[in-house]
């Protein structure tokens, strides 16, 4: 299992991920995404809005604004109940969630060795005088005070005086957007039952224990949809997105055996909702959520229709009734998609006694589809080619073109940041005074390291095959096969 080190300098070293506002010390768990990181996120998003909006009848999209009336969220309960219980620590004045607290391991001064520090695991007691955790986790000298509930929203100001009346909050979840739009939305697009809507936006929790690099952070995106469906029906459909957003991950490449579903127990429901269903990966740090599929039932719909004063129906042309719909939410987090699919790729082999760090990353989601190596950088014709290639790849793949080291270790770097195919031109694809062109280009795939050796006019349908994970079929093309060479890769 890739431990969460790796991953985070693999980020920084080629340029995915980086911490916000570096060069001043960092923001508490912010994260900016890099060249790569922002071309890997786009690409799980395009994937799951392609697959959740554009391949569906059933759906249509939404971009709500991040800053909302504040009687949203009165109404939605998150003023009231979006709370963690916390605690501080009366020396240090570190803050804690009460809940969640047992589960650090704790720094204790053990009065039987003479006061010394002693670092113990979570739930642990201490080996020397078998003390258990009474004070601080972290500075293990402070008493913690009584849990008291804190508000995970963060609060803004709207307009220029900062009074209680201009108060407002950035969006906890994209979610509410949603709600408030149902009549706009099932007016303009003329929607039956059952249909959905779905968004892809920023969302913002004063997290009181963010961590683990961009899993658990204050700033993060939400993929949200919410699916009206009649009342009644609702149980059926909630089984039917468990089943279909657990089968979207593998799609793009997630092994079967890092994820699984969990149930959430009744006293761990959110306020909205009957029954949860949370997709889960396995972390180094343990299984944890990518994705919750709720069944929050007509609960938003009936609280905004109360505060708002505005009927939120349906009007069913067969029973000539309204009905108030309930809403299935299967809701993702971008980064978590994010994170989980790196981890998942990252894989380090040996090959012939050295390391090669591999992303095995789905073509989809690869950030760069495809290297144009130039086999020779000082060979004019090589290079010409080689950019013209680039550039025509680049109307349909995002493609690079690199010339900054030898063969080997462009191979190795393009491995690394996850480039499905390298293309390279050689000195029998533009010819020499001894050889006439063969006009053909080596292709080699990252995951086998097979090469095959196609012609420059076929390329575009071979690359089409190749993106759509049809490698063994195109290799097994006679006329492709090149005989493989020592100390070639
Ligand atoms: N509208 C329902 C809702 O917001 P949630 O389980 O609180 O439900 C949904 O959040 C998803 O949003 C999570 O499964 C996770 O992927 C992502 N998410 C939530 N809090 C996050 C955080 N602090 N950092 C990164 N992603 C987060």
């Amino acid at each position: 299992m890739t431990d969460m080190d790796t991953i985070v300098s693999l980020c920084k070293r080629r340029g995915f991920i980086f911490q916000s506002s570096e060069i001043y010390g960092g923001t508490g768990s912010c994260w900016d995404y890099g060249p790569l990181g922002v071309e890997l996120k786009n690409n799980v998003k395009r994937a799951w809005w392609r697959d959740n909006v554009q391949l569906r009848p059933d759906m249509v999209g939404l971009d709500a604004s991040i800053l909302m009336h504040p009687t949203v969220w009165k109404a939605s309960g998150h003023l009231d109940h979006f709370t963690d219980p916390m605690v501080d620590c009366k020396a240090c004045q570190r803050r804690f969630r009460a809940d969640k607290i047992d589960e650090e391991k704790w720094t204790h001064y053990c009065a039987a060795t003479k006061g010394n520090k002693f670092d113990i695991p979570a739930g642990e007691a201490c080996p020397h005088c078998g003390a258990r955790r009474t004070l601080c986790p972290v500075c293990g000298k402070g008493e913690l005070t009584d849990a008291r509930q804190f508000n995970l929203m963060f609060k803004t100001f709207m307009g220029p005086v900062e009074d209680e009346a201009a108060v407002t909050y950035l969006r906890p979840e994209t979610a509410q957007g949603i709600f408030v739009n149902f009549e706009n939305i099932l007016q303009s697009m003329r929607l039956k039952l059952p249909f959905g809507i779905a968004q892809i936006g920023k969302a913002f929790r004063n997290e009181i224990t963010p961590g683990n690099f961009t899993f658990r952070t204050r700033e993060f995106e939400q993929m949200e949809i919410e699916y009206f469906v009649m009342p009644g029906t609702d149980e059926e459909w909630h089984q039917r997105w468990i089943d279909e957003r657990f089968a979207w991950y593998p799609r793009y490449g997630m092994r079967k055996e890092n994820i699984r579903l969990r149930e959430h127990d009744q006293d761990e429901l959110a306020h909205y909702a009957k029954r949860t269903a949370d997709i889960e990966y396995r972390f180094a740090m343990g299984w944890s959520e990518l994705e919750g599929v709720a069944n929050r039932t007509d609960f938003d719909l009936k609280q905004h229709a109360k505060f708002s004063g505005k009927a939120l129906e349906y009007f069913d042309e067969e029973t000539k009734q309204k009905v108030v719909p309930y809403v299935i939410e299967p809701s993702a987090g971008a980064d978590r998609s994010t994170l989980a699919f790196l981890v998942d790729a990252y894989h380090q082999e040996e090959v012939r006694g050295e390391k090669r760090v591999v992303l095995k990353l789905h073509p989809e989601l690869a950030p760069v589809k495809i290297a144009v190596l130039p086999l020779l950088k000082k060979n004019d014709r090589i290079v010409e080619t080689a950019k013209r290639l680039c550039a025509e790849f680049r109307k349909r793949w995002y493609s690079v073109y690199d010339d900054t080291a030898s063969i080997g270790r462009l191979y190795r770097r393009q491995d690394e940041v996850g480039t499905p195919f390298c293309v390279t031109v050689d000195v029998q694809t533009v010819g020499d005074e001894k050889s006439a062109a063969d006009e053909k280009v080596t292709i080699r795939d990252r995951d086998t390291m097979q090469q095959i050796r196609v012609p420059l006019e076929k390329l575009d349908g071979i690359m089409t095959d190749l993106m759509a994970g049809k490698w063994a079929e195109v290799a097994a093309v006679a006329d492709y096969k090149i005989p493989p060479r020592a100390g070639s890769d």
